[in-house]
């Protein structure tokens, strides 16, 4: 016994300055869990290279992880590294779409409640990543809707969650004297939003290239692989 006291010691330099003698006061910050993830990727075209895509443990509403690990898949798939403990306060992990210079969150793919009294998770789940849902976090919401919504009906469009989908699919484009849609399944080709967002058409006096506050050619690539997907809302 009195062999192992100072490594121990030193090992738990903490609990040894407190005078703990509980091994679960240990390290008060954090809860035993034990937590395997898997996920598989649809769409891979959608994978965010400025944005990042973080699996985390988030607590109430707070759009910032307390801990996280950024997600890189090999393949189509990535296996989160093994975790022994979460914050303690967190109450739920996510797989999550964070902003480039900062760890906010604009879209959660998905959220898996945290129940200590259940401390094993094991998760393995296909993630598609061309979701309407996440074109209107990403996208619309932040950087459109104070033209097309919110701040004015521009081209009689609104791109305010719960109406854009209804605007864009198979819907006419007002500006345009080719034909398109604003929006045609499986056709970028047919697509005039996309016309709009990568060209300056000459019927839309706004340039939109220069619109995007966030990272154009990720928002681009989404919106793309979701036309190609077929995906609906
Ligand atoms: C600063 C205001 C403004 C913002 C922000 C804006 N737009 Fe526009 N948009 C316009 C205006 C004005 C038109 C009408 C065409 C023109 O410029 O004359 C238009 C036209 C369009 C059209 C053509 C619709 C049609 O049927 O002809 C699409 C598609 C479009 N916008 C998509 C978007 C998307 C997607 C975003 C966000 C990334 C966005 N816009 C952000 C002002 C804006």
């Amino acid at each position: 016994m009195i062999r192992y006291a100072l490594p121990l010691c030193l090992l738990l330099a903490a609990s040894c300055d407190s005078g703990d003698i509980y091994p679960e006061q240990r390290h008060p910050e954090e809860v035993q869990m034990n937590i395997h993830a898997t996920f598989r990727f649809a769409n891979t075209g959608a994978f965010p290279q400025n944005y990042r895509i973080v699996w985390g443990a988030f607590t109430g509403t707070s759009p910032y992880p307390l801990a996280f690990e950024t997600v890189a898949p090999a393949g189509d798939t990535w296996n989160a590294t093994p975790l022994q403990t979460v914050p303690r306060g967190a109450d739920r992990m996510a797989l999550a779409l964070a902003e480039k210079n900062e760890n906010k969150t604009r879209y959660v793919f998905r959220e898996f409640r945290i129940d200590n009294t259940v401390p094993d998770m094991n998760i393995a789940e296909t993630v598609d990543l061309a979701t309407f849902s996440r074109i209107q976090a990403q996208v619309f919401t932040p950087q459109c809707i104070q033209c097309h919504g919110a701040g004015g009906m521009a081209a009689g469009l609104n791109l305010t969650e719960g109406n854009a989908y209804g605007q864009l699919a198979g819907v006419p484009a007002n500006a345009d004297n080719s034909d398109k849609y604003r929006v045609a399944k499986h056709s970028i080709r047919n697509s005039f939003l996309i016309d709009v967002l990568t060209s300056r058409p000459e019927t839309v006096t706004t340039n939109h290239t220069t619109l995007s506050t966030l990272d154009a050619a990720d928002d681009v690539a989404l919106i793309s692989a979701w036309i190609m997907s077929g995906n609906t809302e």
